[in-house]
């Protein structure tokens, strides 16, 4: 029997993980979330917030991203994101009335912590997420929620980033509530949230079918990962766990921009994974994928459960169950975090503790 390695144990988790974030977090009776970290004087001060600034490093830079679509979307506040240390580096505005979320898995990231120095500098209120209680950034934070994703032992983040998404989304549904009446998810929102867990079980049971797709794209040298919209995040983060689980280069891209130059890379073969649920992106990324076929390349599509669309256009296809498009993403990464870790297993490689990384950098 193959050995199995902490980061697939930790894959496997995060149904039970974001079946309990719902749990704590969603009032099925009401519709709102629940986030009784705020006290009345916060409350006050996130009323009147203005403008949103995400930072974070590698997956948490991934995770801010999407916290930044989601707030956009869901209280339609001024919202930007930035990879924390270049937030550091140049002379970043910061008006009355500014939010940081800082996102850390670990709490200890030396660059993310410098932004939160920077952040409070600059007097903005800082929301810290981390799954690490005693953390450093839980100390420089005005409000710290906790992922409680429990231990992550593997480098590579899977079971943190699907938290710290699923208390994004839950956030901007509780930043939006602060100003309307009554504050409540809508109805399908809510719907969705109680069915999420067995759909999360759903894309886990794909395991064995995703392990022989990735042991047909092991010996590839490189892959180019597309998404649009809230599946670009995710693009992001899938190409960050095939760099750091299985050593191959991968580059995760807006689908559309991709026509804008990247294309020139594909010729016979080579990899394509497409990000392709069922949303308002589908037309135009089936578009994308008909010029990737007509330059020759491979691809692997990830679209929604009942789609047979793709089956001709696509050389593999990877189905997840639907969703509204704001948790689209929990199901997305999935087969992502499955590729990666089977490529690596493949390979023979130590998977928990990839060469030249540690699971922050201080
Ligand atoms: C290191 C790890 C990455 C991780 C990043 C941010 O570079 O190798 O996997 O995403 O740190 O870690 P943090 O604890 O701040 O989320």
């Amino acid at each position: 029997m193959a050995r199995e390695f902490n980061m697939l144990k930790e894959i496997r988790e995060q149904a039970l993980i974001i079946k309990d974030i719902i749990n704590k977090r969603v009032d099925f009776k009401t519709g709102c979330a629940v986030f009784d970290e705020f006290d009345h004087g916060k409350i006050r001060i996130l009323k009147n917030v203005q403008r949103i600034i995400f930072l974070g490093c590698g997956t948490s830079y991934h995770a801010a991203l999407y916290g930044n679509y989601v707030f956009e979307e869901l209280t339609g506040l001024n919202c930007e994101c930035e990879l924390a240390d270049e937030f550091t580096k140049r002379e970043a505005v910061i008006e009355s009335g500014t939010a940081v979320v800082l996102i850390s898995q670990s709490g200890e990231t030396g660059d993310a912590l410098k932004a939160a120095r920077l952040a409070r500098e600059k007097e903005a209120f800082i929301i810290g997420l981390t799954n690490e209680i005693n953390s450093s950034l839980s100390k420089y934070a005005d409000i710290c929620i906790y992922t409680e994703a429990g231990e992550e032992i593997a480098v590579a983040a899977t079971k943190t980033f699907t938290s710290q998404v699923m208390l994004l989304g839950l956030l901007a549904v509780y930043f939006d509530s602060l100003n309307r009446k009554p504050p409540v998810l809508s109805q399908p929102a809510v719907f969705e949230l109680k069915g999420l867990s067995e759909k999360i079980a759903a894309v886990l049971g794909s395991e064995e079918e995703i392990k022989i797709i990735a042991d047909k794209y092991a010996s590839e040298k490189g892959f180019v990962i597309l998404g649009e919209n809230y599946n670009y995040p995710i693009a992001l983060e899938g190409a960050l766990k095939f760099k750091e689980t299985a050593y191959v280069h991968a580059e995760g891209l807006a689908a559309g921009e991709f026509l804008h130059g990247p294309l020139a890379i594909v010729d016979t073969d080579f990899p394509v994974i497409f990000l392709a649920p069922i949303d308002p992106a589908y037309e135009d990324n089936v578009k994308i994928m008909k010029e990737i076929k007509r330059a020759g390349g491979k691809i692997l599509a990830v679209t929604t459960a009942g789609n047979h669309k793709l089956d001709d256009l696509a050389d593999d296809v990877v189905r997840v169950p639907s969703a509204l498009d704001i948790f689209v993403p929990i199901l997305s990464i999935i087969p992502l975090q499955f590729l990666a870790y089977g490529i690596a297993v493949g390979k023979g490689l130590e998977i928990d503790k990839p060469r030249n990384l540690s699971k922050y950098v201080n």
